[in-house]
């Protein structure tokens, strides 16, 4: 296992305590000037940095056992597919997901989505029925649903949010029906930062029998998983906002309604055999990993989940739970700025507004000072609607950041109302 510099046990075999220094040490992005200051990083919800492990991961691969997998009967090929197979296993642990035949590959969460509403939705989906996401949702679980329910005639319902940004769980078990099919919901809001009560969110589906899939890719960089434990039928990530690659994601489904659903896509690696006639499909996971997927990318991943892994999810949890409540802390006490999202159970994100300043003037500040933000909609317009304003700035967090940087991000944003006059 590749452990990071951050994790290497104590003196009597204990782990270490969690030292963020040595951690910053492994990402070698970080360490730079941007406009002349040093960069402070705080756009984590966006996409996060990689560690040296990833790195060496991907260049070792091409450097040493490119390949194609599950086709060739050469050396390369099998080391090639070995590597392929033995990350999708570590993976699937690292999520609490037993069988590597519920873990499917997809480009990323957006995808996952796409592939659960396009082969699970349209088969159970028809007129008159119901699908159930919330207020809070990205854009990528708003758009695959509203598809789906044009073209089978189906309605989009939506649960409610407070205006602190916390779901409303007494009308989302109302909604639930014989028309609900599938319910889609955000484990952590990428806009605001709430965790959702996921536990009662599927629990009430499956007291009626309908399966939820849930929103991974702001999760799973700040939570421990257990997937299984947690009992969601389809669950989604995205590898790059873990410390992994672009372009590589990971579905979770249930064996059963993975086996019962139709393939995604068709081409080489999901078939067993193929006539003019006939073509029957491959076992599970690999009927839903249609051509060459991205073998780089799964092996990149998988060095991401084992760095993780090395340092612990619950040391990185406790780790950034302190640089929010160091953040909420500070922001709510800087006269002039509002948080966007106070629920009391939250996970790396602070939006906010300076007053009288726009978002994108507040981002474009703080960059020329080597603060990297978010500003914008953040693919959650609805949650601006909700709350009437246009945008916010956000700033949010991954595992090297330091309270040195949000003391960095709250001098940055008394620079904005300097130059503002506000
Ligand atoms: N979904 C990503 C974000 O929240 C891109 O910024």
């Amino acid at each position: 296992m590749n452990k990071g510099a951050g994790v290497r046990p104590g003196a009597h075999g204990s782990p270490a305590p969690f030292d963020v220094e040595a951690v910053r040490r492994d990402f070698p992005v970080l360490h730079q000037q941007v406009h002349g200051h040093p960069l402070v990083y705080l756009d984590n919800a966006a996409t996060t940095q990689k560690p040296r492990q990833v790195l060496e991961a991907i260049d070792q691969y091409y450097r040493t056992t490119n390949s194609n997998i599950h086709r060739g009967v050469h050396h390369l090929s099998q080391k090639a597919t070995d590597a392929y197979e033995g990350a999708r296993g570590r993976i699937a642990k690292f999520l609490g997901i037993t069988s590597s035949a519920e873990a499917i590959f997809v480009r990323g969460a957006t995808e996952g989505i796409n592939l659960v509403a396009s082969s699970y939705g349209r088969h159970h989906v028809g007129p008159g029925d119901e699908v159930i996401i919330s207020a809070m949702e990205h854009h990528s679980n708003i758009v695959p649903w509203q598809m789906l329910c044009s073209e089978r005639k189906a309605s989009l319902r939506v649960v409610p949010m407070s205006d602190e940004g916390e779901a409303d769980l007494d009308a989302y078990e109302e909604l639930l029906s014989a028309r609900t099919k599938i319910v889609a919901f955000s484990h952590v809001s990428n806009a605001l930062g709430t965790i959702n009560d996921v536990k009662r969110i599927v629990g009430a589906a499956h007291d009626h029998g309908i399966p939820v899939l849930l929103d991974g890719a702001q999760a799973a960089p700040h939570l421990p998983l257990d997937l299984e434990a947690l009992g969601c039928d389809f669950y989604v990530i995205s590898g790059h906002k873990l410390y992994g690659p672009t372009g590589i994601g990971l579905l979770y489904g249930r064996e059963e309604l993975l086996e019962a659903m139709p393939p995604y896509q068709g081409g080489g690696d999901m078939i067993k055999s193929v006539t003019f006639d006939v073509t029957t499909y491959n076992d599970l996971p690999h009927k839903f990993e249609a051509g060459t997927p991205d073998i780089a990318g799964v092996i990149g991943l998988g060095a991401a989940v084992d760095y993780l892994q090395g340092i612990g999810m619950e040391a990185i949890g406790a780790h950034e739970a302190k640089l929010l409540s160091y953040g909420t802390r500070a922001l709510q006490q800087e006269p002039r700025v509002r948080l966007i999202g106070t629920a009391p159970n939250k996970a790396g994100v602070l939006s906010f507004l300076v007053e009288g300043v726009h978002p994108h003037d507040i981002g474009t500040i703080l960059d020329r000072q080597g603060i990297a933000i978010r500003a914008g909609h953040h693919c959650a317009q609805p949650v601006m609607d909700r709350l009437g304003i246009p945008a916010t700035a956000r700033a949010s967090l991954a595992l090297y950041n330091t309270t040195a940087e949000l003391d960095a991000l709250l001098q940055g944003i008394r620079k904005v109302k300097e130059v503002f006059g506000t």
